[in-house]
């Protein structure tokens, strides 16, 4: 099973502000969507709340540190790495995707096998960021000027 960490970033690794994404970029969005339809989701609790409808395109797995919370659309929630680890292998999927945000990718960042990587061109505010990350323990397998952002394929070395 693969873990997969998908995000877009601006300049200085930006991902949101005020609980939503600090740019409007179509074209990346289609991408996400495009790469993430149908899949299991690792979601955090605040993305998860604040992009209810737009997650229900795969099947969220919600992390929460609250032993109490449940999701309305009745999907399962976590405490913790290894009990998404565990649904996941008794799912037998062949792959999962980490969609944040910064604390759900902090969470997780140890444990993915690759990252798909969008930077965006934006220098603005934010106030959650992508984690950072040591270059020399991922190889880039493809890079793509995809005109209004930079797609990267890293995978773990
Ligand atoms: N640019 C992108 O690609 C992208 C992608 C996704 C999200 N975003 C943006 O990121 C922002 C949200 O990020 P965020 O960091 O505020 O929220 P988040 O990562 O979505 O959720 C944070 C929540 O996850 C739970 N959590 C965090 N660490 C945990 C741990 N160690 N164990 C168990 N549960 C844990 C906690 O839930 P409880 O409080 O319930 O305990 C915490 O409040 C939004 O602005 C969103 O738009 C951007």
């Amino acid at each position: 099973m693969k873990l997969i960490a998908i995000s877009a970033m601006g300049k200085h690794r930006q991902i949101g502000l005020n609980g939503d994404l600090p740019w409007r970029n179509p074209e990346e969005y289609k991408h996400y969507e495009d790469t993430v339809r149908g899949h299991f989701l690792i979601v955090g609790r605040k993305n998860y709340e604040s992009h209810k409808e737009d997650i229900r395109i795969g099947k969220p797995l919600v992390v929460t540190r609250n032993p109490n919370f449940r999701p309305e659309c009745g999907a399962p929630a976590f405490q913790d790495v290894e009990s998404v680890l565990d649904y996941l292998k008794k799912e037998n999927v062949n792959r999962a995707f980490v969609i944040g945000g910064e604390g759900i990718y902090s969470l997780f960042l140890p444990v993915v096998d690759e990252m798909l990587l969008s930077f965006v061109d934006y220098d603005g505010e934010a106030d959650t960021f992508f984690p950072e990350f040591d270059q020399a323990d991922w190889e880039i397998v493809k890079k793509e000027d995809r005109g209004s952002y930079l797609f990267c394929h890293y995978k773990r070395i």
